[in-house]
């Protein structure tokens, strides 16, 4: 019989010391609960591929702030679900817009209790579904869009929103928002920049909650999944050119990027937990075929683990109530 002399299983004894031996750990400040508001919804409407997540009427939507900063969460971020929408988005930048209405709504009802941010993309807003404008042979314009993005950060910010998340992946995005933030004199609002966002499958729900339009996919401007050292280059350009946090996106299937990226930056990094990670644990805990809790836990603890400083998940308030719960 031999004997181990090393026994990492000490630490693992107890409660108590597994507790205290813990690497990671959770805090509902670091969560981020997105949020999509409906133009012309007189109440809130079910997503059908995200059980327990709904498209927002503007008072629901004060509701279920004022629920998120009970909870403790760190932010919400606001997506818009226009009625009309066309070739360049122009409800985007229309202070009357519904994601422009929203954030002035809700920056109203929570004041400081929590971070109020914006998606900063036209893809909700445009007739085609793209995240940019189109040029005459149809393919996505990247300068063009950025004069759109630029009006659209201008409208963000002066509708009140602290932190614009640019999630359009248009070159040279970030050193043109800044720009048009800082004329303007919105030195303070913080560019959180979508660096390494995936051309990925597990936005398919996210699609339904915001009606999406597109036809075909987004591979010329996000990024290909097999592409890990380019992710990690995304974010080194946006630092450059004045990001205040960079992200990865999706977070799950991405972690190995999301380390590669923490362990570089020298700026807050964020993981977005998205809707197809979402859904599929619920279908699996709907299936009796997972324990929801622990799954949801355990997800959002190994992006965390990974490196980010917060995550962005639609079960941001309810794990913020389980984290509070645990801790009494
Ligand atoms: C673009 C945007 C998308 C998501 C967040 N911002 C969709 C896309 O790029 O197709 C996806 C979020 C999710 O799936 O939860 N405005």
């Amino acid at each position: 019989m031999t004997t181990p002399y090393f026994r990492p299983r000490r630490l693992r004894t107890t409660p108590a010391l597994r507790r205290l031996a813990s690497e990671t750990r959770l805090h509902p400040a670091e969560l981020v609960l997105p949020l999509f508001v409906r133009e012309g919804a007189s109440e809130p409407m079910p997503i059908q591929s995200m059980p327990g997540v709904v498209q927002h009427s503007l008072d629901s939507a004060r509701r279920a702030v004022t629920d998120a900063a009970s909870a403790g969460i760190g932010g919400v971020m606001l997506f818009g679900v226009p009625t009309v929408r066309d070739a360049i988005g122009s409800g985007a930048t229309d202070p009357d817009g519904i994601l422009n209405v929203a954030t002035r709504a809700l920056v109203e009802e929570v004041g400081d209790a929590l971070v109020v941010q914006t998606d900063l993309c036209l893809d909700e807003f445009t007739d085609h579904g793209h995240c940019g404008v189109l040029a005459a042979d149809g393919r996505v314009d990247n300068d063009a869009t950025l004069m759109r993005y630029q009006e659209m950060a201008v409208a963000q910010a002066s509708a009140g929103s602290a932190v614009l998340g640019l999630s359009g992946m248009m070159d040279g995005q970030v050193a043109a928002v800044r720009e048009a933030l800082d004329d303007n004199g919105f030195e303070d609002t913080s560019v959180l920049a979508y660096s390494a966002k995936y051309a990925s499958a597990f936005y398919g729900p996210f699609r339904d909650a915001v009606q999406s339009t597109l036809e075909g996919d987004r591979r010329t401007y996000q990024l290909n999944p097999g592409n890990r050292r380019e992710g990690v280059r995304e974010a080194q350009l946006d630092i450059d050119e004045g990001a205040d946090i960079v992200m990865v996106k999706p977070a799950g299937s991405y972690l190995d990027v999301l380390a590669d990226v923490a362990a570089m930056s020298d700026i807050p990094v964020w993981a977005y937990q998205v809707s197809g990670e979402y859904a599929m644990i619920e279908a699996a805990a709907a299936n009796g075929w997972i324990d929801r809790r622990r799954a949801v836990e355990e997800s959002v603890l190994s992006i965390r683990r990974a490196g980010a400083d917060a995550v962005l998940t639609y079960w941001a308030v309810e794990l913020a109530a389980w984290l509070t719960e645990e801790r009494a």
